[in-house]
């Protein structure tokens, strides 16, 4: 029986849809791969000195290399970030108990560590959201706060979001901003507000710090272009500004509109989007501090499940995500007197629905206006695009930066990158180094591995202190901030200079501008997403960078003085495989989010939607299709009821209905917390150091039937009173990410009160009752119903269903019995394709559950099809023995 809102209206679908996160090496690029090499010695490209490379056998360097988190920063695809973590896996035999004993075993294991208690349990989600129930007022969330807009009485964050604009901005009395003439401001007017003695958006007494930082920000190249700047703003609504990264466009452009828009007259504010949280944190922190202010006040953020802004908002730092979820409840952006889109050259997905979407809220919205800004020189195409907007370019002030290739192609990019890092530091001046890996896993790692190095360098060479910092998206704010803390000096007097060493993702490549860097070292790669609509796998791949890019970061050497860039791979390749520019986003993924979005935008007609560049046919035909099949879109491609609730949640349509759905499995407590799991970051820690017992203390909470049960016990024994009593001491010994289980408590609290608005209930049944797990897994099916893999004969491998992908099970599954059928939650791309993230279902569900999907004449020939036939014919026998009042299968 199907029991979701519309799924009687599914439509036909011919193949499936998968996310995937993977690293790859693409092998057919040279200087990039790691096959054009005959391991052994090589001759180091720069200082002539012989460097050894371990050798390794091809495969497993392969896996190295391609082992670490994707780097991908955007939000929506948060929850398909999943480490790689799998390198000595495929050698540990399959645990041969069966189904019950290991139920038994695991669970006996985890009563001894005191992980898992039975009657009452006390780790069951929904005990803990009854009781949060009674404490927390929903109106206290500012990600919810439109909700309450209205309510005179509530005075929360709530700017973003008021359908009506009747409350005025409470910007200080004492602000001298409203002096100025709106729209007739000059650079020398905006001076003197500037220069004191009081704030001008506080009337607060002014700080050393903050004059000292005006003083550098009117060092910066944007700041001798202001008047001109202000001119251009004045007169048209929309304004391309480019300039070089590190010129000011991002700290500086927003608060010369500030003082010219003046935004609080009209109780509006002014929107600078970021393609990366990360970007949106930290810029706005800068900011605050640039005007003097307390974050989250005169200047905020707003990211996916975090709004730090209040009443007094003015400026609000954005992912552009973000203001496309608002744009939903707000289709002409009517909180917003001006809207800067920053980092445009990044053609994100949402950037580029954004700009589509912008060009008719503009033609609704004379007041509105619109600034994009570039860091590289593509201005023209916006120009156009915009119609023919005005073009203001900020000429760079860069120093030369010398550029080194490789001789030779580099066997292992992390390798040579390493050594190129402490060669500098040993033998070059003065100067800080930016170093580009491509992800969490691989940049911690390397971090690590640098320090060492570097303490036997102090030690053994005398070399100068190093201090190394991360940088990649989901660090936390604070630790982000400390690649702004100067080098360390030297050891003692005109000792060997000490120096930072910054190992980041692409991030730093013009979103983060980091004064001080001298040397970069860009090994030619980047995480990216890439989309295949024929067999619907959508994967992160760490691929070779553009051309574009490579200069980008050569750029980052020359902000403060003349510098080097030591890329490792060679001139050839550089000029013969890089591409000129990356392709945007929108070219190169799933769609069915977008689509969603824009169907709840109120953009029926898709393919006249003014994209900067159009979207493949065959992608948007496949998205229209996966909605159809999740019943968000009906026959005709109308947003049903289900599809208007699901595009609610800033989710991903699967996750989303199956949320929504999950109440009529007696299970929303269960998948709301296993949703929250599957949006933040992986949550179990695998260090090379320590794989061993690693893997023994997830087999603490090891489910037999799969994965995401595993996740769930994980969740319910973080929170217990044990846990929770030190939960760093507890993550850290059962070797869990804390960090990543705060995120999923967030996500889960930010989404339980959207379930909560929209009416969907919350509901378990006890944990003792025998369907506990199963209804959870009957939930799964109802999301993930189009990830469906079946095993082939006897063999290890599965084959995925309508797609006919051959697939085996990642090996980090903890999944013990045989199981015929899965639901899979990611698909992996490596050498092999693996499913990950699997949890065992029976195919009478899928049937049941998923009928429009599962109607078997929509199948091709072959054993799935044959299966299903049989289960079909099962059923059917076994109502026929029950009779017709139990036909039910549950
Ligand atoms: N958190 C920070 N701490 C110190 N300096 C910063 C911080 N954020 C930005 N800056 C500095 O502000 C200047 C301008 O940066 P930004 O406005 O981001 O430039 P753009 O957007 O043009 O790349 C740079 O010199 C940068 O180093
Ligand atoms: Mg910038």
């Amino acid at each position: 029986m199907d029991r979701r809102p519309d799924a009687r209206e599914h439509g036909r679908l011919k193949r499936q849809r998968t996310s995937v996160t993977e690293s790859k090496i693409d092998p057919h690029i040279p200087g990039m791969s790691d096959e054009s090499d005959d391991g052994g010695v090589k001759l180091d490209g720069y200082y002539g000195k012989p460097a050894v490379v371990k050798q390794e056998s091809g495969d497993r360097e392969v896996k190295r290399q391609r082992s670490e988190s994707p780097p991908h920063e955007s939000e929506q695809s948060a929850q398909k970030r999943r480490k790689s973590d799998f390198e000595d896996h495929d050698t540990t035999p399959a645990k041969p108990e069966t189904r019950f004993e290991a139920d038994a075993t695991s669970k006996k294991r985890q009563k001894k560590e005191g992980v898992l208690e039975e009657k009452p349990n006390p780790y069951l989600a929904h005990q803990y959201a009854e009781s949060e129930k009674k404490s927390v007022d929903p109106k206290s969330n500012p990600y919810l706060a439109h909700m309450y807009d209205d309510d005179e009485s509530y005075n929360g964050y709530s700017n973003g979001y008021g359908k009506t604009m009747d409350r005025t901005r409470k910007i200080s009395e004492a602000s001298t901003l409203g002096r100025l003439p709106r729209h007739r401001t000059t650079a020398a007017m905006a001076k003197k507000a500037e220069d004191g003695p009081a704030n001008a958006f506080t009337g607060r007494p002014l700080s050393s710090q903050y004059f000292n930082i005006l003083k550098t920000r009117r060092n910066l190249p944007v700041h001798s272009q202001r008047d001109e700047f202000l001119q251009m703003y004045q007169k048209s609504q929309f304004l391309v500004f480019v300039g070089e990264t590190g010129s000011g466009k991002t700290t500086q452009i927003p608060q010369f509109v500030l003082f010219d828009d003046q935004p609080h007259i009209q109780r509006k504010l002014v929107a600078c989007t970021q393609p990366r949280r990360v970007a949106a944190m930290s810029v706005a922190q800068r900011v605050a501090n640039e005007m003097d202010v307390t974050l989250g006040e005169e200047v905020g953020y707003s990211i996916r499940f975090e709004d730090v802004t209040g009443p007094k908002t003015i400026l609000k730092y954005m992912t552009d995500g973000m203001l496309l979820r608002e744009a939903m409840n707000d289709n002409n952006l009517q909180r917003y007197s001006t809207i800067i889109l920053d980092e445009a050259h990044e053609r994100t997905l949402a950037t580029d629905t954004l700009m589509g979407l912008l060009k008719e809220v503009a033609q609704r919205r004379p007041d509105l206006k619109i600034v994009i800004m570039s860091a590289t020189l593509d201005a023209q195409k916006f120009q156009s695009y915009f119609n023919d907007a005005p073009l203001l370019a900020v000429p760079g002030r860069t120093h030369p930066v010398e550029i080194y290739y490789t001789p030779e192609p580099e066997r292992d990019y992390v390798e040579a990158a390493l050594r190129t890092v402490l060669q500098i530091h040993g033998s070059e001046p003065e100067g800080d180094i930016l170093l580009f890996l491509t992800g969490e896993e691989e940049i911690e790692d390397a971090c690590r591995k640098i320090n060492l190095e570097a303490d036997e360098m102090v030690r053994e060479a005398d070399a100068g202190p190093l201090k190394v910092y991360p940088l990649y998206g989901t660090l936390p704010p604070n630790q982000q901030q400390r690649i702004f803390d100067p080098a360390p000096p030297p050891r003692r007097p005109g000792g060997a200079p000490g120096r930072k060493c910054i190992v980041s993702t692409n991030i730093a490549e013009t979103s983060l501008t980091i004064d001080g860097i001298v040397y970069v070292v860009d090994p030619g790669f980047s995480k990216q997403k890439v989309y295949n609509p024929r067999i619907r796998v959508e994967s992160l791949l760490v691929s070779p960078i553009s051309k574009a890019s490579a200069q980008q970061r050569a750029g980052r050497a020359g902000r403060t003085r003349p510098g080097k860039c030591f890329r490792l791979y060679t001139e050839a390749a550089f000029k013969k495989e890089l591409i000129e520019t990356t392709y945007p986003e929108v070219l190169r993924s799933n769609l069915s989010s977008t689509v969603l979005d824009l169907k709840k935008l109120g953009i029926d007609d898709l393919v006249h939607f003014d994209l900067m560049d159009p979207p493949a046919p065959e992608t948007l035909m496949r998205a229209l299709e996966e909605l159809n099949y999740l019943a968000c879109l009906d026959d005709d491609g109308n947003l049903t009821a289900l599809g208007k609730l699901a595009s609610e949640f800033p989710l991903d349509p699967t996750l989303a209905v199956m949320l929504i759905s999950s109440p009529e499995f007696y299970c929303s407590n269960e998948i709301l917390s296993l949703t929250a799991l599957l949006s933040v970051p992986q949550i179990f820690v695998r260090p090379a150091s320590a794989r061993k017992r690693a893997d023994e203390m997830k087999a603490l909470f090891a489910h037999p039937d799969g994965d995401h049960l595993t996740m769930l016990n994980v969740y319910h024994a973080f929170k217990s009173p044990d846990a929770q009593a030190n939960s760093k001491q507890w993550c850290h010994d059962h070797f869990l990410s804390l960090r990543a289980l705060q995120s999923a408590d967030n996500v889960r609290e930010q989404l339980r009160r959207i379930m909560e608005r929209e009416e969907i209930e919350l509901v378990s049944v006890p944990f003792e009752d025998k369907n506990y797990y199963t209804n959870i897994r009957r939930a799964l099916v109802a999301g993930f119903f189009m990830q469906v893999a079946k095993k082939e004969g006897n063999s290890k491998t599965y084959v995925t269903v309508k797609d006919n992908q051959n697939v085996i099970l990642h090996p980090s599954t903890v999944l013990q019995q045989e199981s015929e059928w899965l639901v899979y939650n990611e698909f992996v791309l490596t050498t092999k394709n693996y499913i990950r993230t699997v949890t065992s279902v029976k195919p009478e569900w899928l049937l049941d559950i998923a009928p429009n999907y599962y109607d078997l004449s929509t199948f091709g020939k072959g054993e799935v099809k044959n299966a299903l036939q049989r289960t079909v014919e099962k059923v059917r026998r076994r109502e026929a023995t029950r009779g017709p009042a139990n036909g039910k299968s549950r």
